[in-house]
């Protein structure tokens, strides 16, 4: 379009589902095996193969359809780890309606938002979820989102799970495996290639989630290539996302791309640790011989945490494994080193984001030869224009940091748009540079073209390989009846990568003590948000930077709490606070200078 939007293939029509299952059975590809689903918390594995999967999502397909879910109408997904979450995901894709996932940690609040956005025709869900050794009953925490949504939802499909069984309400929620169990097989149904697959919202700046879109054939052809270009997988190579089907790399790279492509995908209900022990990665890549595996490098921290040695994954023999990849938040040095003297297969950095649902710079397959660079996220990917702009919009120099911009228009499989919200999307990502998109991160590009991504320019945060807005902490924190203002900022953490701190200011006159002052907000950020925000730190402080007009100066708080020298903003009401700040930040033990 004139504004550099792009629509891809229009006048196309195609089936995700099709593409990820039938099409291999047709193929003759029926009995290799498409799904490994591997739960050491549960103590059980089980595969299926693309016939077996196909037989199971077009059933559920029809359990929908009977539910009257149609083409275009939402399907809210509250899940953990199990076959049945990518059933769910591929049965909404094969009737051409639009799932939207909701990763199982966040709390009813989120949920409840997400339901209000999508509005749902349905939600699948399961009886409970497994932390490590916990049973998380889930049942009670969606029927407070149902409650707490304005929407009301017709139907829950459960799956029941033996560690906790929920009681059902009927008519309201049906039992998943008697549904399922009943249903005949559904045909796959057409759908534009510009329709959409899938919402999944995603953490912004505020508090309201965005509902990242995702079209299908753009999305489809994009993951095609990704699998060849990027990642250099075969039909009937082993790929292991170990992410969670509730983030974006869950949906390209456990759900979507293997599959296309004809892989056999990892679906793994565990933790890189304690589940039984730091050995449990090593363990999987050995058992199902995994080709490729993907991970968040938080991971690795905890691994290397728990045996520096890597004496765990000497005992495993790990001869499939030809790559690792990375991404999700950046990788510090030592945790590359110790992973590639530990496993001598290169570790490939790579850079994407929710919207753009594949990588926008990575390590080309085939170009080995070009040397990598430390810290480097490496190359753009053929499609992606990254160019670098200065805050006034203009192009930085070599080496100079500044906005990471793509030109537009985006290649095939990045957002078309946010669900039901066109103007947020232009005001999010177009706005701030006319003609780019605008990732939110800053970052250089070298002499030689290579990127490298510092972090958010914004008030997102990265916890633990999990993306969540500071903004919503804010609100959380701000509700405690003792709190006048609160800005919440990421700070370094060594396993986290980031930690949410708040900063706080009291209401005059409010007595609190400290320690169950803390401990307060931190429930509150937990039952609002979700323990995966991982927020414990509170600060107290007399007054918050402000400009003169009263706005909380959010940047300069964040290169305070990152102990970087902070230039005075020009619009700052009173200088001296920064410097109020940055003691009580020290003080407190925040910040490192
Ligand atoms: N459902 C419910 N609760 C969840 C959850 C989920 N899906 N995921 C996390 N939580 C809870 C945890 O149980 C924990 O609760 P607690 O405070 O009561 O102990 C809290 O959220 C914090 O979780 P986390 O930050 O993940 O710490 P952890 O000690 O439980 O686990 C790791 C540490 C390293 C094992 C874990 O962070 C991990 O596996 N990270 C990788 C994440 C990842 O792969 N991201 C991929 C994005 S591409
Ligand atoms: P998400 O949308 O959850 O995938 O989070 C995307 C954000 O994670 C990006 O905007 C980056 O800030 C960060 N990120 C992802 N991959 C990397 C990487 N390889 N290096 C540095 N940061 C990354």
């Amino acid at each position: 379009g004139a504004d550099g939007r792009a629509t891809w293939f229009p006048g196309g029509e195609l089936n995700s589902c099709y593409l990820a299952l039938d099409q291999h059975v047709e193929a003759g590809r029926g009995d290799a095996t498409a799904l490994i689903y591997d739960s050491p918390i549960t103590y059980q594995t089980r595969t299926y193969t693309f016939a077996e999967l196909a037989d199971a999502v077009a059933r559920f397909a029809s359990v929908l359809a009977s539910l009257a879910v149609g083409k275009g109408d939402r399907v809210v997904i509250y899940m953990p780890m199990i076959p049945e979450a990518v059933i769910g995901m591929l049965a909404t894709a094969r009737i051409g309606a639009i799932h939207s996932v909701v990763f199982g940690g966040f709390a009813p609040k989120e949920l409840a938002a997400r339901i209000d956005d999508a509005e749902p025709k349905a939600i699948l869900s399961a009886s409970c979820g497994i932390e490590f050794d916990r049973v998380i009953p889930y049942k009670p925490l969606l029927d407070e989102a149902l409650e707490l949504a304005a929407f009301k939802v017709p139907h829950c499909v459960i799956c029941q799970r033996p560690e906790a069984r929920a009681p059902l309400k009927a008519p309201r929620d049906l039992d998943w495996q008697q549904a399922a169990a009943a249903a005949q097989p559904a045909p796959w149904t057409p759908v534009a290639a510009e329709d959409p697959l899938y919402i999944l919202y995603t953490s912004g700046t505020t508090g309201k989630p965005k509902g990242v879109v995702r079209d299908n054939g753009g999305h489809a052809v994009a993951l095609v290539y990704s699998m060849s270009a990027i990642y250099d997988v075969a039909p009937g190579d082993v790929f292991w996302a170990a992410s969670d089907v509730g983030w974006v790399v869950g949906h390209s790279y456990i759900v979507y791309a293997p599959l296309f492509r004809g892989c056999a995908t990892v679906l793994y209900e565990g933790k890189p640790v304690r589940t039984p022990d730091a050995g449990a990665f090593w363990r999987v890549i050995s058992d199902h011989k995994v080709n490729l595996l993907f991970a968040a490098p938080t991971a690795f921290r905890a691994i290397r945490k728990e045996d520096p040695k890597g004496e765990l994954c000497r005992q495993y023999n790990l001869g499939s494994l030809r790559r690792i990849f990375v991404a999700g938040e950046r990788t510090d040095p030592a945790t590359y080193e110790w992973l590639a003297e530990l496993l001598q297969v290169p570790i490939i950095d790579h850079w994407w984001q929710t919207e753009t649902g594949w990588p926008i710079a990575a390590s080309p397959t085939g170009l080995e030869d070009l040397p990598r660079k430390p810290g480097s996220v490496s190359l753009p990917v053929p499609g992606y224009d990254v160019q670098i702009l200065t805050p006034e919009g203009k192009p930085a120099a070599a080496n100079e940091e500044g906005d990471v911009v793509v030109k537009l228009p985006l290649p095939p499989g990045c957002l078309p748009s946010i669900w039901g919200d066109d103007q947020r999307f232009q005001s999010a990502y177009l706005a701030a540079h006319p003609g780019f998109y605008h990732t939110g991160d800053g970052g250089y590009l070298d002499e030689d073209g290579y990127l490298y991504v510092m972090g958010r320019t914004d008030d997102v945060i990265n916890v633990a390989g999990h993306r969540l807005s500071t903004g919503a902490m804010e609100e959380s924190i701000a509700a405690h009846p003792a709190v006048a203002e609160a800005a919440v900022v990421g700070v370094a953490h060594p396993e986290k990568g980031q930690a949410p701190v708040g900063l706080v200011v009291l209401k005059d006159g409010v007595n609190i003590k400290p320690a169950a002052f803390q401990k307060e907000l931190a429930a509150l950020v937990r039952k609002d948000i979700g323990a995966f925000a991982n927020y414990k730190q509170t600060v107290l402080l007399e007054r918050l930077p402000k400009t003169r007009s009263g706005k909380i100066l959010r940047q300069a708080i964040r290169g305070l709490a990152d102990g970087k020298p902070v230039p005075t903003p020009a619009t700052i009401d009173d200088p001296a606070i920064l410097d109020e700040v940055a003691a009580a930040l020290k003080d407190a033990g925040v910040s490192q200078q």
